[in-house]
């Protein structure tokens, strides 16, 4: 999979970061930086081939907006999709929260249109409103799909705060084999886990479970049967001094002390978790849509 480029990733942050000065200070559902940011990275992808969709809903009186982008072309009835919130707390900016994430996979699209990639399976790319509130954008699509497109969705990938100023390394426990939320994942979360874990061993950064709990935008799938995964640097968790021994870092320290917090801006972020995680969504992307190995049945 193709190198992502660490400064296009920070150059969508900066715009974020601007689009939330320049409307009284977040992207919140209901205010207009969220609306601001959905035309944002809509205008990236139509620019680059992708076909868009804005799915408007209504929460709490206010109206949301989920930003769908398909790449044309793979097998209509295997889809990988690839998903971010892209709403932020009233209380300031989110760039790490969920900026990054949603970053990531801005970049990640704007490389499979840019590579000449062909993947096997039909590549869709979301970016969810209203997770702040109770995954409300993506409780919504996944409401709002129908049954036999349900089943043609082969994976979904979810990437929410994942450039901590204090970062940790963790993927969702699709297998739970950490024995942490209820059980392991449907069917083919452990593959997703595993595609993951291997750009983390071969970049050398050990890797920890996360609880599988559906705690973001991958719940509304696992709850349907669809297979998941993702990773994340953490929130308002300590990192331990073992952890701060295999990542660096500070121990005692939360991993984003700005989590929720006016002071989640561009200076809230670590680059160098920010370009191992964007390269892993690569990693994630072109293998786990590329055609099976003839050995496989
Ligand atoms: N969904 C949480 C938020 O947006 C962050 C989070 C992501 C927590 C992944 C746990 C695991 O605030
Ligand atoms: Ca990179
Ligand atoms: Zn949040
Ligand atoms: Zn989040
Ligand atoms: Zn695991």
């Amino acid at each position: 999979a193709p190198d992502i480029s660490l400064s296009n990733v920070k150059a969508h942050l900066t715009q974020l970061q601007s689009i939330a000065t320049a409307n009284g200070g977040n992207r919140a559902h209901g205010r207009p930086g969220y609306l601001a940011s959905i035309n944002y990275v809509k205008a990236q992808l139509d620019a680059v081939g992708f076909t868009t969709t804005v799915q408007q809903f209504t929460y709490n009186s206010a109206t949301g907006y989920n930003l769908i982008a398909d790449w044309p072309g793979g097998d209509p009835n295997q889809v990988l999709m690839t998903g971010a919130h892209l709403d932020s707390v009233t209380a300031g900016p989110g760039i790490n929260d969920n900026g990054t994430g949603s970053a990531a996979i801005l970049e990640v699209a704007k490389t499979v249109a840019s590579s000449g990639f062909q993947p096997a399976k039909h590549l869709r790319f979301a970016w969810w409103g209203a997770e702040e509130l109770g995954l409300r954008g993506s409780q919504f699509y996944v409401n709002n799909l129908p049954t036999a497109d349900r089943a043609k969705i082969s994976g979904y990938l979810n990437f929410d705060m994942v450039g901590s100023p204090n970062p940790g390394y963790f993927v969702y426990d699709g297998d739970n084999s950490a024995g942490t939320g209820a059980g392991p994942g449907p069917a083919g979360s452990t593959e997703i886990e595993n595609v993951i874990r291997s750009y983390f061993t071969g970049i050398n950064v050990p890797m920890e479970d996360t609880d599988f709990d559906g705690r973001s935008d991958y719940g509304p799938f696992i709850s349907v049967g669809i297979a998941a995964g993702g990773t994340f640097t953490g929130a308002e968790g300590t990192k331990s001094s073992a952890q701060a021994t295999k990542w660096g870092g500070t121990a005692g320290s939360a991993f984003d002390p700005c989590y929720h917090r006016a002071c989640d801006t561009t200076s809230n972020v670590n680059d160098t978790a920010l370009d191992r995680n964007a390269d892993a969504i690569a990693h994630a992307v072109w293998t786990l849509s590329a055609a099976p190995p003839a050995t496989e049945t």
